[in-house]
């Protein structure tokens, strides 16, 4: 028995508070552990929290100021945290051989055959035991981040049970800049679930003790989709509003649903969505949208005008592409007119965004996203291939940009770790309205051809990218790249 939509707030999860300065550095602690949270009403349901929470709590930084993030893990099970668009040493960069193993569990780099997908020979493993402090400088631009886990073989069922959480970079830009903020600048972290009779999670796992065989039973090979739709973590909740400008960051921490949002019913005026910012940070200037389509991993930084909705207005974020229970996302309510202190309309000029030609590009590859029959199984491949941690399959040099070309099969959200790109074109043609502004993820779809411009700047050393439906991603759909 699902519950009725809008019957519950929409949560906020709470800023992170770091625990001590050092030099100029923030440093975190959070710790990875078990807990029984009311997600459906009346029900608990077991989840994997960053600090026993789902979503994690929100990391606010600061552009150019040091954030050192010391995970420490509780957890049964081997851990790996990624800053999802964040710029950082490979090291820190939780790269999914690179494990947090629980006090107790076996060393990976001491056995052999770890899982039945896995390529990772013993020696690939890196290992750090029961903690690892991961050190982000933030040197970028102000922008809409997320972490979550990244184990190898297994980050879908972990990432499913709750290991996600938003990431927030300001910096002066944008300070400067008349943007809803405090209480009016909300993210809005939209996953869905599946449940059991009792509450608990219901996940596909080939092997539930997720130690061995990493995958999904053969139904779910092109993802695992939810029935029940959460916006931070709540399903589909209700936040009540005034009658002005919100600032919305929109993020989908689905494992493979894929969302285009609308306003039901739209404003009596003006765009339903004022884009101000994409994965990397803000956009030049603002563009407007009556639709957000959201593939997984990717962020839409948004504004939204509720000045151009009477007061006692309902007004419900919908899913298009869902049906049924999935159509509905969560639902707005116009309780009081505008407050004092609201933020006037978003100014036409937003950040310094160097936009990309392709006369930079120093070289052109081509990575084909697709379903193979390997040795008898069927894998998600890059370029036919599925993962080995052993083999990069580009070198870029720092510094450089480089076209890169995506084929695909299917819907495929490609992630690069490090490097940002912009859109060049999509089968072609130009890019989506939006495709606007630097991106660490795009969506490429069924038989397109997308191709963007990379910029490799910040370090060197072992990457990788993958496919961001996590199923995908699980069964082998990611390749390393080294910048050199
Ligand atoms: Cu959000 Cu490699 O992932
Ligand atoms: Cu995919």
């Amino acid at each position: 028995e699902l519950p009725e939509p809008f019957q519950v707030p929409l949560p906020v999860p709470p800023v992170a508070e770091p625990v001590r300065t050092r030099g100029g550095a923030t440093v975190h602690e959070v710790e990875q552990r078990t807990a029984r949270q009311e997600i459906l009403p009346g029900l608990k349901t077991e989840v994997w929290g960053y600090d026993g929470r789902f979503p994690g709590p929100t990391f606010v930084g600061e552009s150019g100021r040091e954030l050192r993030l010391r995970v420490r893990n509780k957890l049964a099970l081997p851990t790996s945290t990624h800053l999802h668009g964040g710029v950082q040493e490979p090291e820190f960069d939780g790269h999914p051989t690179d494990l947090v193993l629980p006090p107790g569990f076996p060393d990976p780099r001491k056995s052999h055959g770890h899982g039945k997908h896995s390529m990772v020979k013993p020696s690939e493993w890196t290992v750090s035991r029961g903690h690892k402090e991961y050190v982000y400088p933030l040197d970028q631009p102000a922008a809409t981040l997320w972490y979550h886990d990244h184990r190898m073989d297994f980050s879908a069922p972990q990432v499913w049970r709750g290991l996600a959480g938003m990431f927030l970079i300001h910096d002066d830009e944008e300070a400067g800049l008349p943007l809803p903020e405090g209480s009016r600048d909300i993210p809005l972290m939209i996953c869905d679930r599946a449940f059991e009779e009792d509450g608990s999670l219901r996940y596909p796992s080939l092997d539930p003790s997720l130690t061995k065989e990493p995958g999904v039973r053969e139904a779910y090979m092109e993802g695992v989709m939810g029935d029940v739709v959460l916006v931070n973590g709540a399903p589909w909740p209700e936040l009540e509003v005034s009658a002005e400008r919100y600032r919305f960051r929109v993020l989908n921490a689905s494992n493979a649903r894929r969302y285009r949002l609308i306003l039901d019913p739209g404003p009596r005026q003006g765009a339903a969505f004022v884009q101000v910012g994409s994965d990397g940070g803000l956009l030049d200037a603002p563009r407007s949208h009556e639709a957000l389509p959201v593939s997984p991993a990717e962020r839409f930084d948004v504004v939204v005008d509720f000045g151009a909705y009477p007061v006692g207005s309902l007004v419900r974020l919908v899913n298009t592409l869902g049906s049924g229970g999935t159509r509905d996302v969560m639902r707005f309510r116009v309780t009081r007119k505008a407050g004092r202190g609201g933020a006037p309309k978003v100014p036409g000029r937003l950040a310094d965004l160097r936009k990309l030609r392709a006369g930079q590009a120093v070289a052109e590859r081509q990575f084909d996203f697709r379903l193979k029959q390997v040795d008898g199984m069927r894998m998600w491949t890059v370029n036919g291939k599925p993962y080995d941690p052993g083999a990069a399959l580009a070198r870029p040099r720092l510094d450089t940009v480089e076209r890169w070309r995506f084929t695909s099969d299917f819907h495929h959200p490609v992630h690069l770790h490090l490097a940002h790109f912009q859109v060049l074109a999509r089968g072609g043609k130009s890019p989506s309205a939006t495709d606007a502004g630097w991106k660490d993820t795009v969506d490429v779809r069924p038989y397109e051809v997308v191709d963007v411009l990379v910029r490799f700047a910040g370090y060197r050393g072992r990457y990788m990218f993958h496919c961001h439906n996590l199923e995908h991603e699980d069964m082998a759909m990611m390749a390393d790249f080294r910048v050199v």
